[in-house]
Protein backbone atom coordinates (compact mmCIF):
# COMPACT_ATOMS: atom_id res chain seq x y z
CA UNK A 1 0.00 0.00 0.00
CA UNK A 2 1.28 3.47 -1.19
CA UNK A 3 1.22 5.74 2.45
CA UNK A 4 -0.70 9.39 1.77
CA UNK A 5 2.42 11.83 2.46
CA UNK A 6 -0.42 13.66 5.16
CA UNK A 7 0.71 17.30 7.03
CA UNK A 8 -0.35 17.55 9.97
CA UNK A 9 -1.64 21.18 11.20
CA UNK A 10 -1.05 21.91 15.25
CA UNK A 11 -0.78 25.18 17.39
CA UNK A 12 -0.53 23.60 20.81
CA UNK A 13 0.12 20.69 22.82
CA UNK A 14 0.59 17.58 19.93
CA UNK A 15 -1.32 15.16 21.50
CA UNK A 16 -3.46 14.27 18.66
CA UNK A 17 -0.20 14.48 16.09
CA UNK A 18 1.36 12.18 18.46
CA UNK A 19 -1.26 9.73 18.00
CA UNK A 20 -1.26 9.73 14.29
CA UNK A 21 2.50 9.41 14.30
CA UNK A 22 2.21 6.45 16.67
CA UNK A 23 -0.20 4.79 14.28
CA UNK A 24 1.70 6.22 10.67
CA UNK A 25 4.07 3.84 11.90
CA UNK A 26 2.30 0.44 11.53
CA UNK A 27 2.57 -0.56 7.66
CA UNK A 28 -1.16 -1.06 7.06
CA UNK A 29 -2.20 2.61 8.26
CA UNK A 30 -3.17 4.71 4.92
CA UNK A 31 -0.97 7.96 5.36
CA UNK A 32 2.26 8.69 6.63
CA UNK A 33 3.25 11.99 8.52
CA UNK A 34 5.54 13.44 6.36
CA UNK A 35 5.60 17.47 7.38
CA UNK A 36 3.90 19.18 10.31
CA UNK A 37 2.90 22.71 9.99
CA UNK A 38 2.74 25.06 13.38
CA UNK A 39 1.75 28.57 13.80
CA UNK A 40 2.85 28.47 17.54
CA UNK A 41 6.74 28.47 18.16
CA UNK A 42 5.99 27.79 21.67
CA UNK A 43 3.75 24.69 21.12
CA UNK A 44 4.53 21.51 22.57
CA UNK A 45 4.10 19.75 19.85
CA UNK A 46 6.90 20.59 17.87
CA UNK A 47 8.89 18.37 19.99
CA UNK A 48 7.15 15.45 18.66
CA UNK A 49 7.83 16.48 15.30
CA UNK A 50 11.83 16.79 16.45
CA UNK A 51 11.50 13.74 17.96
CA UNK A 52 10.75 11.32 15.01
CA UNK A 53 12.26 13.34 12.59
CA UNK A 54 9.26 14.73 10.68
CA UNK A 55 10.30 17.96 8.74
CA UNK A 56 8.33 20.86 10.40
CA UNK A 57 7.58 24.68 8.88
CA UNK A 58 6.63 27.42 11.40
CA UNK A 59 4.08 29.82 10.53
CA UNK A 60 4.26 33.60 10.93
CA UNK A 61 0.74 34.23 10.44
CA UNK A 62 0.99 37.91 10.91
CA UNK A 63 2.64 37.87 7.74
CA UNK A 64 0.94 38.91 4.84
CA UNK A 65 2.60 35.80 2.89
CA UNK A 66 2.24 33.10 4.86
CA UNK A 67 -0.54 31.53 3.12
CA UNK A 68 2.12 31.29 -0.15
CA UNK A 69 4.90 29.53 2.45
CA UNK A 70 1.78 26.93 3.59
CA UNK A 71 1.25 26.20 -0.07
CA UNK A 72 5.16 26.69 -1.02
CA UNK A 73 6.16 23.54 1.56
CA UNK A 74 2.80 21.05 0.82
CA UNK A 75 3.75 21.21 -2.89
CA UNK A 76 7.64 20.93 -1.62
CA UNK A 77 6.82 18.20 0.42
CA UNK A 78 3.97 16.39 -1.92
CA UNK A 79 1.57 16.05 0.42
CA UNK A 80 -1.85 14.89 -0.69
CA UNK A 81 -3.74 15.09 2.46
CA UNK A 82 -4.18 17.29 5.35
CA UNK A 83 -5.38 17.10 8.83
CA UNK A 84 -6.28 19.66 11.04
CA UNK A 85 -4.91 18.13 15.40
CA UNK A 86 -5.40 21.69 17.43
CA UNK A 87 -4.87 24.27 15.05
CA UNK A 88 -6.43 27.20 15.80
CA UNK A 89 -6.05 29.46 12.75
CA UNK A 90 -8.61 29.30 10.12
CA UNK A 91 -7.58 27.47 7.18
CA UNK A 92 -7.52 30.12 4.02
CA UNK A 93 -10.32 29.69 1.23
CA UNK A 94 -7.26 29.03 -1.34
CA UNK A 95 -5.83 26.31 0.68
CA UNK A 96 -9.01 24.77 0.86
CA UNK A 97 -9.40 24.79 -2.77
CA UNK A 98 -6.12 23.46 -3.73
CA UNK A 99 -6.85 20.67 -1.37
CA UNK A 100 -10.34 19.75 -2.17
CA UNK A 101 -12.32 16.82 -0.07
CA UNK A 102 -8.93 15.96 0.86
CA UNK A 103 -8.25 18.11 4.76
CA UNK A 104 -9.84 16.72 7.85
CA UNK A 105 -10.61 18.38 11.02
CA UNK A 106 -11.31 16.94 15.35
CA UNK A 107 -13.60 19.25 17.00
CA UNK A 108 -14.31 18.38 20.47
CA UNK A 109 -18.00 18.44 20.36
CA UNK A 110 -20.58 16.33 19.01
CA UNK A 111 -20.95 18.75 15.83
CA UNK A 112 -23.14 20.56 14.56
CA UNK A 113 -23.55 21.41 18.60
CA UNK A 114 -21.07 23.33 19.88
CA UNK A 115 -18.85 24.97 16.77
CA UNK A 116 -16.21 27.23 17.72
CA UNK A 117 -14.25 27.57 20.76
CA UNK A 118 -14.66 27.63 24.72
CA UNK A 119 -16.45 23.96 23.86
CA UNK A 120 -16.51 22.75 27.51
CA UNK A 121 -17.10 25.69 29.57
CA UNK A 122 -20.62 26.28 26.61
CA UNK A 123 -21.48 22.26 27.55
CA UNK A 124 -21.40 22.01 30.92
CA UNK A 125 -23.57 25.86 31.12
CA UNK A 126 -26.16 23.96 28.56
CA UNK A 127 -26.40 21.46 31.02
CA UNK A 128 -25.92 18.66 27.73
CA UNK A 129 -26.23 14.72 28.73
CA UNK A 130 -23.52 13.23 26.25
CA UNK A 131 -20.69 15.35 24.50
CA UNK A 132 -17.79 13.38 22.31
CA UNK A 133 -15.82 14.29 19.49
CA UNK A 134 -16.22 14.93 15.69
CA UNK A 135 -13.75 14.19 12.64
CA UNK A 136 -15.15 16.18 9.57
CA UNK A 137 -14.34 17.28 6.17
CA UNK A 138 -12.68 20.56 6.21
CA UNK A 139 -15.21 23.24 4.34
CA UNK A 140 -15.16 27.67 3.94
CA UNK A 141 -17.73 27.30 6.78
CA UNK A 142 -16.29 26.90 10.27
CA UNK A 143 -16.78 23.54 11.72
CA UNK A 144 -19.52 22.61 9.09
CA UNK A 145 -17.59 20.45 6.75
CA UNK A 146 -19.37 16.69 6.09
CA UNK A 147 -18.67 14.32 9.06
CA UNK A 148 -16.44 11.18 8.60
CA UNK A 149 -17.09 9.69 12.72
CA UNK A 150 -18.67 11.06 15.85
CA UNK A 151 -18.03 9.60 19.28
CA UNK A 152 -19.87 10.18 22.57
CA UNK A 153 -19.94 9.28 26.04
CA UNK A 154 -22.18 10.65 28.91
CA UNK A 155 -21.16 13.67 31.07
CA UNK A 156 -20.80 13.18 34.79
CA UNK A 157 -23.13 15.40 37.53
CA UNK A 158 -19.37 15.92 38.88
CA UNK A 159 -17.72 16.19 35.71
CA UNK A 160 -15.84 19.92 35.10
CA UNK A 161 -14.29 21.15 31.97
CA UNK A 162 -10.99 19.42 32.86
CA UNK A 163 -12.98 16.37 33.32
CA UNK A 164 -14.88 16.96 30.23
CA UNK A 165 -11.44 17.69 27.95
CA UNK A 166 -9.96 14.08 29.39
CA UNK A 167 -12.69 12.12 28.47
CA UNK A 168 -13.23 14.03 25.25
CA UNK A 169 -9.37 13.52 24.05
CA UNK A 170 -9.40 10.07 25.16
CA UNK A 171 -11.80 9.73 22.60
CA UNK A 172 -10.30 11.59 20.15
CA UNK A 173 -7.36 9.19 19.92
CA UNK A 174 -9.75 6.50 18.48
CA UNK A 175 -11.84 8.33 16.66
CA UNK A 176 -8.91 10.18 14.50
CA UNK A 177 -6.69 7.39 13.12
CA UNK A 178 -10.61 5.62 12.97
CA UNK A 179 -12.14 8.45 10.57
CA UNK A 180 -8.30 8.06 8.09
CA UNK A 181 -8.70 4.39 7.73
CA UNK A 182 -12.47 4.72 7.06
CA UNK A 183 -11.50 7.50 4.12
CA UNK A 184 -8.94 5.31 2.69
CA UNK A 185 -10.93 2.38 3.08
CA UNK A 186 -12.52 2.33 -0.19
CA UNK A 187 -9.37 4.30 -2.51
C1 LIG B 1 -8.13 18.71 20.47
O1 LIG B 1 -8.84 18.42 21.63
C2 LIG B 1 -9.06 19.02 19.32
O2 LIG B 1 -10.36 18.58 19.52
C3 LIG B 1 -9.06 20.51 19.24
O3 LIG B 1 -7.83 20.93 19.72
C4 LIG B 1 -7.30 19.95 20.62
C5 LIG B 1 -5.86 19.74 20.28
O4 LIG B 1 -5.19 19.01 21.24
N1 LIG B 1 -9.36 20.92 17.88
P1 LIG B 1 -3.73 18.47 20.97
O5 LIG B 1 -2.87 19.67 20.58
O6 LIG B 1 -3.80 17.45 19.86
O7 LIG B 1 -3.27 17.85 22.26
Amino acid sequence: MVKKKTCIFISGKGSNLKNLIYHSRDNSFPIKVSLVICNNRRAYGIAYAKKYKIPYILINTKLNNYENKILFNLKKYKISFICLAGYMKIISEKIIKNFKGKIINIHPSLLPKFKGLNTFARILKNNESKTGCTVHYVSEKLDSGNMIIQKKFFIGSKDNEKDLKFKTQKLEYRAFPEAIIKIFRNY
